[in-house]
């Protein structure tokens, strides 16, 4: 049976979605483009770089130099963090510390899994960093989700195998790299847009049914 929770962080335990999409929006708008709440959809749990590579297509931008990709990676994270540092507890998504107390009271390991590189920042803010057993960011990866890196350095960092692991997503990419680590893959919010998925639940607030897999 189940031993091991990985927990994606954007999307899964905060609601950090609408300050990602208001930096981009405000790169785009500065390029000249319009950038909507639809095409962010398809920034979700893919790497800064790639959300980049993606905005630009949206806005028919070609052929940048790599050091202009990079700053403008860096003007849309500056902004991002300025939204970030000012969250607080309330942005921390419903049954996230629940689900994760009772887990931890039942013996189960807990990792966070990401692909941002701003995880620290989050945790701080939000007080969650306790909550964690080992936590692995953007900054330990060199692949980003849909490989199965990020996972699989988690399990290795919890001491547990990929098939003892449920990992909870709320990205299609990051479903796709939990199916490719050899993990349970338990999708976070609309069916819809969580082909592969194991099983499909609205968030963490659904504890008996998270704890249930792990019994
Ligand atoms: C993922 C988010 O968790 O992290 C993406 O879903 C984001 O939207 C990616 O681009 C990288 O995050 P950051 O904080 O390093 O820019
Ligand atoms: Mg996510």
């Amino acid at each position: 049976s189940y031993r091991y929770a990985l927990f994606d962080m954007d999307g899964v335990i905060v609601d950090t979605a609408k300050y990602h999409y208001e930096a981009w929006r405000r790169l785009a708008e500065g390029l000249g483009f319009e950038f909507t709440m639809a095409d962010n959809e398809r920034l979700k749990g893919v790497s800064r770089m790639r959300s980049l590579e993606i905005l630009l297509e949206v806005g028919n931008v070609k052929n940048l130099p790599s050091d202009r990709l990079e700053e403008l990676c860096r003007m849309k994270n500056s902004w991002y963090i300025d939204y970030i540092s000012k969250v607080d507890k309330r942005e921390i998504l419903k049954g996230t510390v629940e689900t994760l107390t009772l887990l931890r009271r039942n013996g189960i390991k807990i990792a966070l899994a990401t692909a941002s590189k701003n995880s620290q920042i989050i945790l701080e803010r939000l007080e969650l960093k306790d909550l964690f057993d080992a936590i692995i960011d953007g900054n330990l990866v060199e692949r980003p989700k849909p490989d199965p890196e990020v996972f699989l350095k988690a399990a290795e960092a919890l001491g547990g195998n990929p098939d003892e692991c449920v990992v909870f997503e709320d990205a299609y990419a990051g479903i796709e790299a939990a199916k490719k680590a050899g993990m349970y893959a338990v999708g976070i919010g609309d069916n819809s847009n969580l082909i592969g998925a194991d099983m499909v639940i609205p968030g963490l607030c659904e504890t008996d049914q998270i704890l249930q897999l792990f019994n």
